[in-house]
C-alpha cells in the first residue's frame, strides 16, 4: 500500500476510475502518474518510466505532443464547450472519411462504449432484428448488450458478463469463439433471420493480441451480407493506429456497414465516433428514428486534439510506430528466450503482446487463458523496477508511439533482459 492509494481507496471504489488500472491482475499498488511526455510517464515521486500503455492507445504521437497541446490550448481559450456545431467537427469528420471512404457519414460521441452501443442500436433499427453476434474475448466497451460472456456451448446465447446486466440483455447476444468461421456459419444457419449484426474487433487486442486468421473478416462480410445482417467493425483500438485507415483499410477487406472509432481519434481527449454507410447512418436523429445524443459530443477541445493528431499522423509516424513495435517485440522475445521463459509473441500491425507460458499459436480466448498470469505478474513488476511501465495484465496489448525511438527501444530491451531472468528464476 502507499499513502495515495489508501487515500484513493477511501473515496473511489478500488482507488481507480477504470478497473484495469488497479493492478489486480499483477498485484501491488498502481503507479499514480503526474506527468507524461513523449514515450515517458513520471510518478508522484518523480520517477520516470518508459510507457508502453500510451493511455491504452490514444498516444500515437507520444504524450503531450507540442502541436497537439498548442491546439488544445487555443481551442480552450475560445471556449470549452458550446453545445452547438463547429467547423472543426466537420473537418474531423471529413478527415475520418478521407482515411476510411466507407465512412460516408460520421457521428461523434465521447467514448468507444457509446460508439459501439449506438452502432448496435442502428443495426437493430436497420434490420428490425434483435440478436447481436459477438466473439468471446473481444471487448467493445461496457454497455449491457456487449457485456455478455460465452455460455458452455460452442456458440451460445450469452450469460450476463457482469452483475447488474439482465438475463434479457445478455440473451440477445450470441457469443461465438473467435477465429471460428464455421461456428458463425452454424449460428447463421440456426438464427439467421433474427441476427441484426455481427460485431468484431477489427483485430482483437483485448485478450492479448489475437489477429484474425486470413479470410476471417472477409468471411464475416460475406455471411452478414448473405443473411441481411449488418457488420460492425470495431476499430476503437485499431483505428488510425495500425495504419492511416485502421485495420479494415490496411487489409483491403470489403467495407463493413458500420465502424466504431475512439482512442487515437481524440489524441488523448474524450472523443469517439460511429460511422458508416449513409443509408444506415441517416437513421440517426434528427434525420431518422434512432435516438442518440450527447451534451459533450464533438466537444471543441477534444475535437482540436483529434484533428491535430490525425493531421500529424502521416506515413513517417506509422513507419516509426511499426519500427518500434517490431524492435521491442523481437528484443523482448529474445530476452525471454535467453532466460528460458516459454512464451508466444503475437502482433496485429503495430499492436503486440506476449502470452507467457504458452508456446503455440493463440487463436481464441480459450487459448489466451492458458497463459501463466503469475509469471506475467513477476515479469511486470520486474519491468516496473527497471523503469518500464507495461499494461498491468497479460490480456492487454503493448502500445508504442512515434517517440519510441531506437534509444527508448534499447531501454525497454535492456530492462527485459533483467526482468526475464527475475521472472523466470523466481517461479
Ligand atoms: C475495441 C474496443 N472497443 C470499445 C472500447 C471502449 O472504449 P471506451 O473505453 O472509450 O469506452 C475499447 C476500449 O478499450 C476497445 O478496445
Amino acid at each position: 500500500m502507499n499513502g495515495t492509494f489508501d487515500r484513493a481507496c477511501d473515496v473511489i471504489p478500488g482507488g481507480v476510475s477504470s478497473p484495469v488500472r488497479a493492478f489486480r491482475a499483477v498485484g501491488g499498488t498502481p503507479v499514480f502518474v503526474t506527468r507524461a511526455e513523449g514515450p515517458y510517464v513520471w510518478d508522484e515521486n518523480g520517477r520516470r518510466y518508459v510507457d508502453l500503455v500510451g493511455s491504452w492507445g490514444p498516444a500515437l504521437l507520444g504524450h503531450a505532443h507540442p502541436a497537439v497541446v498548442a491546439a488544445v490550448a487555443r481551442a480552450a481559450q475560445s471556449g470549452l464547450s458550446f453545445g452547438a456545431p463547429t467547423v472543426a467537427e466537420v473537418e474531423l469528420a471529413e478527415e475520418v472519411r478521407r482515411r476510411v471512404p466507407a465512412c460516408e457519414r460520421v457521428r461523434f460521441v465521447s467514448t468507444g462504449t457509446e460508439a459501439t452501443m449506438t452502432a448496435i442500436r442502428l443495426a437493430r433499427a436497420a434490420t428490425g432484428r434483435d440478436l447481436i453476434v459477438k466473439f468471446s474475448g473481444c471487448y467493445h466497451g461496457h454497455s449491457d448488450a456487449l457485456l455478455a460472456e460465452a455460455g458452455s456451448g460452442v456458440a451460445t446465447l450469452g450469460r450476463p458478463g457482469s452483475a447488474g446486466v439482465t438475463e434479457g440483455a445478455a440473451r440477445d447476444t450470441v457469443v461465438v469463439p473467435y477465429n471460428d468461421l464455421s461456428a458463425v456459419v452454424e449460428v447463421f444457419a440456426r438464427l439467421g433471420d433474427r441476427i441484426a449484426a455481427v460485431i468484431t474487433e477489427a483485430a482483437p487486442a483485448n485478450m492479448g493480441v489475437v489477429p484474425p486468421e486470413p479470410g476471417f473478416n472477409a468471411g464475416l462480410r460475406d455471411l452478414t451480407r448473405a443473411h441481411g445482417a449488418q457488420l460492425i467493425a470495431d476499430e476503437v483500438l485499431t483505428g488510425f493506429r495500425v495504419g492511416p485507415g485502421g485495420w479494415w483499410v490496411r487489409e483491403g477487406i470489403e467495407p463493413a456497414d458500420l465502424y466504431t472509432f475512439g482512442k487515437v481519434l481524440g489524441g488523448g481527449m474524450p472523443i469517439a465516433a460511429v460511422a458508416g454507410a449513409r443509408a444506415v447512418m441517416e437513421l440517426l436523429a434528427p434525420l431518422g428514428p434512432v435516438y442518440q445524443a450527447g451534451t459533450l459530443s464533438g466537444n471543441p477541445v477534444a475535437t482540436a486534439a483529434g484533428l491535430t493528431t490525425l493531421r500529424l499522423a502521416d506515413g513517417e509516424v506509422y513507419q516509426a510506430v511499426d519500427h518500434a513495435s517490431v524492435r521491442i517485440r523481437d528484443g523482448v522475445s529474445l530476452a525471454l528466450r535467453a532466460a528460458g521463459v516459454v512464451h508466444r509473441a503475437q502482433s496485429a500491425g503495430s499492436l503486440f503482446s506476449f502470452f507467457l507460458g504458452v508456446d503455440g499459436a493463440v487463436r481464441t480466448f480459450a487459448d489466451a487463458q492458458r497463459q501463466d498470469s503469475k509469471l506475467f505478474a513477476r515479469f511486470f513488476h520486474a519491468m516496473l523496477d527497471e523503469g518500464v511501465y507495461l499494461p498491468p495484465s497479460g490480456f492487454e496489448a503493448w502500445f508504442v508511439s512515434a517517440t519510441h525511438d531506437d534509444d527508448v527501444c534499447d531501454e525497454v530491451i535492456r530492462a527485459a533482459e533483467v526482468a526475464a531472468h527475475v521472472a523466470g528464476a523466481s517461479g
